[in-house]
């Protein structure tokens, strides 16, 4: 079924939208992206992900198009126009159309940034079955730039390790540098050891997830015990559990690395919990 998607002001249908081919976004990655889940209609973090958009603009020196009030708007309006019960948006601001090819960005007085907004049908998104036997994930060389903060569209990477994982036969790909684990190909990885949950601490070398703002706070509020370092892989494979956090996935357990059954190879008490408490607490707060 066509959807209605939304470029530069206009709701079309998804055949009839066009982006240049001189646009910035397509010819050099000079984009920034967000996506929201949509649970019961209703979109989950969505502050978190507004507060996001604006710190990626701000370190690319790129404008918003829109004011946070109109972009709460056109969210809740593809959700309707489309009808979205549970699914996903994805939004994506470029530097827009300088009419040819050139690396010196454009005058933004004269080229005004671009913003592209679609939907993603999933029904059921919260009752995944993976959730109930977790993800196996393999690891590779992290070899991605040093801004992972800024969620850019500059995506190859990811998705090269995506396909590893694909050929491997499991689920995802665990990034290490210089024997640590940065983050997973979209989503942030944690390891639980003797109770304590570990993740790598905010830096330029991982995305700082809205769903880790979250869970990290809800794990908090439970008594969980949170450690924000940095873990190496070896460690991650002698771990009790391990799960991912992401606007998609929500919290993932993992249940294997590198062919490595960590525990009993099923999803852990911590990472069932904080699933659990993620998203009832963000069911209530969603808007
Ligand atoms: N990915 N790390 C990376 C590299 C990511 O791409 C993502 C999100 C995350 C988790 O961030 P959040 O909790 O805010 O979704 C961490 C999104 C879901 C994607 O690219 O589809």
């Amino acid at each position: 079924m066509s959807r209605i998607v939304y470029v530069n002001g206009d709701y079309v249908p998804e055949e009839e939208a066009k982006v240049s081919v001189f646009d910035r976004g397509f010819l050099m990655a000079d984009a920034v992206y967000e996506v929201t889940s949509v649970l019961g209609g209703k979109l989950l973090d969505f502050p978190g992900h507004t507060a996001r958009l604006h710190r990626s603009l701000s370190e690319l020196d790129m404008g918003c198009p829109v004011t946070d009030e109109e972009l709460l708007a056109i969210h809740r309006e593809l959700v309707v126009r489309n009808g979205i019960v549970d699914g996903l948006i994805y939004l994506q601001v470029t530097r827009g159309n300088p009419g040819d090819r050139d690396f010196v960005f454009p005058d933004p007085a004269v080229v005004k940034p671009g913003i592209v907004l679609f939907t993603q049908s999933k029904p059921g998104l919260a009752e995944s079955p993976a959730a109930r036997t977790g993800w196996r994930v393999i690891s590779i060389p992290d070899i991605r730039w040093g801004r992972r903060d800024i969620k850019t569209v500059q995506l190859l990477y990811p998705s090269m390790g995506k396909m590893m994982a694909k050929k491997a036969g499991v689920d995802d790909a665990w990034l290490v540098e210089e024997g640590v684990v940065t983050e997973g190909t979209s989503n942030n990885a944690y390891i639980v050891k003797d109770g304590r949950i570990i993740t790598r601490n905010l830096s330029n070398d991982i995305l700082h997830g809205i769903t880790r703002a979250a869970v990290l706070r809800f794990a908090r509020e439970a008594q969980m015990t949170v450690e924000e370092r940095a873990f190496t892989l070896e460690e991650a494979k002698g771990a009790d559990e391990a799960f991912i956090t992401s606007a998609s996935a929500f919290v993932m357990p993992v249940v294997e690395i590198d062919g490595a059954k960590l525990g009993a190879g099923t999803p852990g008490p911590v990472a069932t919990r904080l699933r659990e408490i993620y998203l009832e607490e963000s069911r209530r707060a969603a808007i």
